[in-house]
């Protein structure tokens, strides 16, 4: 599996403080079947990491793993908080994307109200050809009273990430939720951990892959696009379609008669 988001950086941000505890996140990450992780430090006004410190910080971070012996392919990247999109310039944009390819960057959609920048947002980075992921939308309180807003990101070109962990109810019931219904109508097109440590958030997925399966009826095979296909191409530089995946019959309808329209 490659995991598109993850806290993995030592003394960034919120995630690891030493080394060593990313070290130990990469054995649990390992563990858990996941191949390759994008490190994705906060970059916000609480947090308003440099890129420089992101570059070097991945570069030690590999000659650690290297030394440790642990086979985990990391790579670079950057979580954008909206509030610190207009901060950025474009070689910030650039060290910033998923991987430095340039082609994708992860937006951090914020918990409350909706980002009435979000589209012009979009649209501006789609003129220039880059792409965007919309991390966690489903811990956004505006996409909980009404999941049908993501329609109008997805239709400019963004992705949808969702927590593996908002699945397994690991931020509560609302996100969990919201989860499930966002995988019921095809409105999800990535799963990433979004890890913070190796036991608080840590970097797994497949429990939360095991969720989406049992929301679909289906095997968590029949998902890989999620955690594999997707991801990889993303890794890759790769164009997206974000069309969603064709739910079963019947979830469409059971989906719609249980939504909570909002403002
Ligand atoms: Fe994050």
């Amino acid at each position: 599996m490659i995991d598109l988001h993850s806290h993995l950086l030592p003394g960034i941000d919120d995630g690891p403080r030493t080394t060593d505890d990313s070290l130990e996140m990469a054995r649990v990450a390992l563990a858990a079947g996941i191949t390759d992780v994008v490190c994705t430090p906060h970059m916000s006004q609480r947090y308003p990491t440099p890129v420089e410190w992101m570059a070097e910080s991945v570069v030690e971070l590999r000659a650690a793993l290297n030394a440790a012996e642990i086979p985990l392919n990391i790579h670079s990247g950057g979580e954008i908080r909206l509030d610190w999109f207009g901060e950025l310039g474009d070689e910030e944009l650039l060290a910033a994307s998923i991987a430095g390819t340039g082609r994708w960057l992860l937006l951090e959609m914020p918990a409350e109200g909706w980002p009435l920048e979000l589209g012009s947002i979009l649209d501006g980075l789609a003129v220039r050809g880059i792409g965007a992921v919309l991390a966690h939308p489903e811990r956004c309180a505006a996409v909980q009273r009404a999941p049908d807003r993501l329609w109008d990101p997805v239709g400019r070109g963004a992705l949808v990430q969702i927590n593996a962990g908002s699945l397994t109810g690991e931020h509560g019931s609302a996100p969990q939720r919201t989860a499930k219904k966002l995988i019921a109508t095809g409105l999800c097109h990535l799963l990433a951990s979004d890890s913070h440590s190796a036991t608080w958030r840590p970097p797994e997925m497949e429990p939360g892959l095991a969720e989406a399966a049992m929301v679909l009826r289906c095997e968590p095979d029949d998902l890989v696009d999620l955690v594999q296909d997707t991801p990889a191409k993303i890794l890759a530089g790769e164009r997206v379609s974000p069309s969603p995946r064709t739910p079963p019959q019947g979830l469409l309808e059971r989906a719609s008669s249980d939504r909570t329209d909002g403002p």
